[in-house]
């Protein structure tokens, strides 16, 4: 399979995955245990905390092991004081979900580039906004929020700041220092690590209220025993080196825009997560050329991928003022670590001959 759907899920790392099964096979203990069996497994997510807060920019303490990005973004959002919250028209669903369940919110546009403005963020911000929250990479887009500078501004006006950091995690910096970030979420399986373990960076001195009961497990902030092989193979994975697929991503662009007519790559005018490119191509069902994208041995996505099956175009081309009909027409490739320059040109010469074939079958196209 020649693997270009990244931003969905992403393979196990093989050092990561040693890892895993290691801890799953022999660090059998509750970390909550007094005994001998119970301090290893402490150790091992003691360790693995250390390590995501290097890749965090943080202190151990201000870690928070999670589910996932989903329960990283719920928490934050709904976890932070009351209040009028803020956010933008991109988010993923986790993110506005949880926003619709706070009400009281001001969603935030974006321009056509897909980028919230400071200016906007301040003219929103009121007395009563507890807080803010704006993703750090879009998971369609690849397009990075100018995070230091919002923070900044929510800041001056007493807010927290929340970022949803699942697509920047193993691909861009994500200090969270230097960000400026009161919380900040990431998700293991976007950066080669299992699926259903992530982590909610909370800094020192933020009250967040607890959104799951029980033991007072993770300092009291998210009650259950710990999932200690996935814990152990997040922090294996958060010390990875970054992917390299800058490259490759802005060869794939360059080839397509040459070679196929019709074709639009969306988000370039902003800073983006050098590994994603959202395409459209005119008169082509995305949903079709998918299909026959896999047929031939290649997967991408048409927008999210928990949204995929949908009819309606995606939020956050829309929100980019990109019209239903080329929303549909696009297509995103996700890039990641194991990806090749011969993988590449296979996509190119798969997608030339697709595009080629469904547009001779479009009437519009004939
Ligand atoms: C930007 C963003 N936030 C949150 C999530 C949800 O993460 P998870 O799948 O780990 O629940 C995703 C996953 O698609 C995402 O892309």
């Amino acid at each position: 399979m020649n693997y270009f759907d990244h931003n969905a899920t992403t393979p196990i790392a093989p050092e990561v995955l040693a890892v895993l099964n290691q801890v799953q096979a022999e660090v059998y203990g509750n970390p909550s245990s007094i005994h001998a069996a119970g301090q290893r497994a402490r150790r091992v997510v003691e360790a693995a905390r250390g390590q995501v807060a290097a890749l965090l920019g943080c202190e151990a303490k201000e870690v928070v092991f999670t589910s996932g990005g989903t329960e990283a973004d719920n928490l934050a959002v709904l976890g932070a004081p009351g209040g009028h919250v803020i956010t933008s028209a991109v988010e993923h669903p986790a993110v506005l979900s949880a926003v619709e369940q706070r009400g009281n919110a001001t969603v935030l546009a974006v321009d056509s580039g897909g980028l919230v403005s400071v200016e906007a963020l301040r003219a929103a911000l009121r007395a009563d906004t507890a807080l803010v929250s704006v993703m750090h990479a879009n998971n369609e887009t690849g397009v990075v929020q100018p995070i230091a500078e919002l923070a900044a501004a929510a800041h001056e006006a007493g807010a927290l700041f929340h970022s949803d950091g699942v697509q920047a995690a193993g691909k861009i910096g994500t200090d969270v220092r230097a960000l400026g970030v009161d919380l900040y979420s990431i998700a293991g399986h976007k950066f080669n690590a299992p699926k259903g373990v992530g982590a909610l960076y909370v800094r020192d001195g933020v009250k967040l209220k607890a959104r799951q009961f029980g033991g007072r497990h993770e300092r009291e902030r998210r009650a259950g025993t710990e999932n200690v092989p996935g814990i152990a193979a997040l922090g294996a994975a958060a010390v990875l080196p970054a992917a390299q697929t800058g490259a490759l991503r802005d060869l794939l662009e360059q080839f397509v825009l040459e070679r196929i007519g019709g074709t639009r790559v969306h988000g370039v005018a902003a800073l983006r997560t050098p590994n994603t490119s959202n395409i459209s191509f005119a008169g082509v069902s995305a949903e079709s050329l998918l299909i026959a994208l896999d047929l031939a041995g290649f997967a991408v996505a048409t927008g999210a991928a928990c949204s995929s099956g949908a009819t309606r175009p995606s939020h956050v081309l829309t929100a980019m003022g990109i019209a239903a009909e080329e929303s549909r027409s696009s297509i995103r490739f996700s890039l990641g670590r194991g990806n090749t320059r011969e993988q590449v040109d296979g996509l190119l010469a798969a997608l030339e001959r697709a595009v080629a074939r469904l547009r001779k079958l479009s009437p519009a196209h004939a």
